[in-house]
């Protein structure tokens, strides 16, 4: 059996930084919270809880301590009255997806509407549309954008893990209605290279193990993509999920991981399949 890793997998930038940033403030402050989990990957949120990090659901359940905000960001009025209740913000929001706040709030101040093409239910969509006063229209069909008015001059922005094909469908919708728009590909390059790579490898492997969170928006997409290709593909949070005695000696298992799966799980799983002698 020959195993194959994608070229590009596992954690991204963003989310490396935050779970640095977030280990340095508990072994230097302690206990610390986290409003929302610090980044969708549940095993490795047990881990840092382990290590004293507390995910609170609410600004209410913060009572003046450390907050640290998550990579996927939060909207302007969560963060202003995080402020104003004497928490200390510890902003591990991604440097990418604080970019797309200041386009946002830039435009939005230029009384441009905003559209964010994106997954409405996303924490980091929630929290880019608190940029903007919760103004955006948010839309991530092509149907969507055909049924979509467009009677102002508009800023469009992209969730970061959005499908680069699908964007690229929906601002050619959004472009033929009109030319008062300005677009931004906020997608981001770890995302498309994720994706990038896991086509190119479900395209030469017997079966696709796909790693990530079951909560993982971008983790789900590279699920999506490899199946499209290969019908054997396998969506796993942990190395305990997959049926690796039911594996043929011969094939060739293709590997990938969303952004937000860390490199001990991956390795776990690699582990067990030279464990049980399959490669
Ligand atoms: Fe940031 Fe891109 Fe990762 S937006 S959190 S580096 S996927």
């Amino acid at each position: 059996m020959k195993i194959i890793i994608a070229e590009h997998a596992g954690f991204c930038y963003g989310v490396k930084k935050a779970i640095n940033d977030t280990e340095k403030v508990l072994t230097e402050h302690g206990q610390s919270k986290v409003l929302g989990a610090l980044i969708h990957n549940p095993l490795e949120v047990n881990r840092l809880k382990q290590l004293g990090l507390e995910v609170i659901d609410s600004t209410d359940d913060a009572q003046s301590e450390r907050v640290i905000i998550r990579s996927h960001g939060e909207g302007q009025k969560v963060i202003s009255s995080l402020e104003k209740n004497q928490n200390t913000v510890i902003n591990c929001t991604c440097p990418y997806v604080s970019k797309i706040h200041r386009i946002v709030n830039e435009y939005y101040v230029k009384k441009y509407g905003i559209i964010i093409i994106g997954d409405s239910n996303h924490p980091e969509v929630i929290g880019i549309n608190g940029w903007c006063n919760e103004s955006a229209v948010i839309i991530d069909t092509e149907e969507q954008a055909n049924q979509l008015v467009i009677n102002q001059p508009v800023c469009i922005v992209g969730q970061t893990t959005f499908n680069t094909q699908l964007w690229d469908k929906i601002i050619n919708i959004l472009r033929s209605k009109s030319d008062q728009i300005d677009v931004h590909n906020t997608i981001c390059d770890a995302t498309a290279k994720r994706q990038q790579s896991a086509r190119e490898l479900a395209s030469k492997a017997d079966v696709m193990i796909v790693i990530g969170g079951k909560n993982s928006s971008n983790s789900k997409k590279l699920y999506d993509i490899c199946r499209e290709i290969t019908f054997s593909t396998y969506f796993v949070e942990s190395s305990d999920e997959l049926p690796y005695d039911d594996f043929d000696e011969n094939i060739t298992i293709g590997i990938t991981a969303g952004a937000s799966t860390p490199d001990w799980i991956i390795q776990e799983i690699i582990n067990k399949f030279r464990r049980r002698g399959n490669c």
